[in-house]
């Protein structure tokens, strides 16, 4: 080998390597993100989407990841992390939110999102869902 193709080989080698650690850190900071909203809110962000398909929460909403969500009645939840309200009435935190799943008669009387009988961990686990959403 030429001098000139050993340093691009070791050239390619060194991005490779920068490019790999990179990547390793963007995971490791992602899990660390998502571990932190199950410990926020107390539910599992993968269970969020069988229990948003239950209380079709899609029929009114429009939710990313999930295909078939795209009602137009309620505000789309998209990007719902970056959200510093709740229907413009409370902080957009973990447990405010699980309050409103559970009973958004109760925080807005006249609202136009009814009660679903949402349960404690159904409340929880899609709460963990919408905040995984940036
Ligand atoms: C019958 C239609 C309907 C269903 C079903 C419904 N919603 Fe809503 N939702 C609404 C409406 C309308 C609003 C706006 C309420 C307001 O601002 O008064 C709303 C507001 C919200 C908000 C606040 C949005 C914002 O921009 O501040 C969230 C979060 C939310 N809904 C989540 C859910 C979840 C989760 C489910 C399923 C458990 C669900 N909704 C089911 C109609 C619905």
């Amino acid at each position: 080998m030429r001098p000139r193709s050993l340093f691009a080989a070791a050239g390619v080698l060194v991005a490779v390597g920068i490019g790999g650690t990179l990547i390793a850190q963007h995971q490791i900071a992602w899990g660390k993100e998502m571990a932190e909203i199950e410990q926020r809110t107390g539910g599992h962000i993968e269970a969020g989407p069988a229990a948003i398909r239950r209380l079709g929460c899609g029929t009114c909403h429009t939710i990313p990841g999930l295909p078939d969500a795209k009602g137009r009645v309620g505000p789309p939840l998209t990007r719902w992390a970056e959200r510093t309200y709740i229907a413009g009435v409370m902080p957009n935190t973990a447990a405010n939110l699980i309050l409103w799943i559970r009973w958004p008669q109760g925080v807005l009387p006249r609202s136009g999102m009814p009660n679903l009988g949402a349960s404690e961990t159904e409340s929880r686990d899609i709460a963990a869902y919408l905040l995984s959403l940036t």
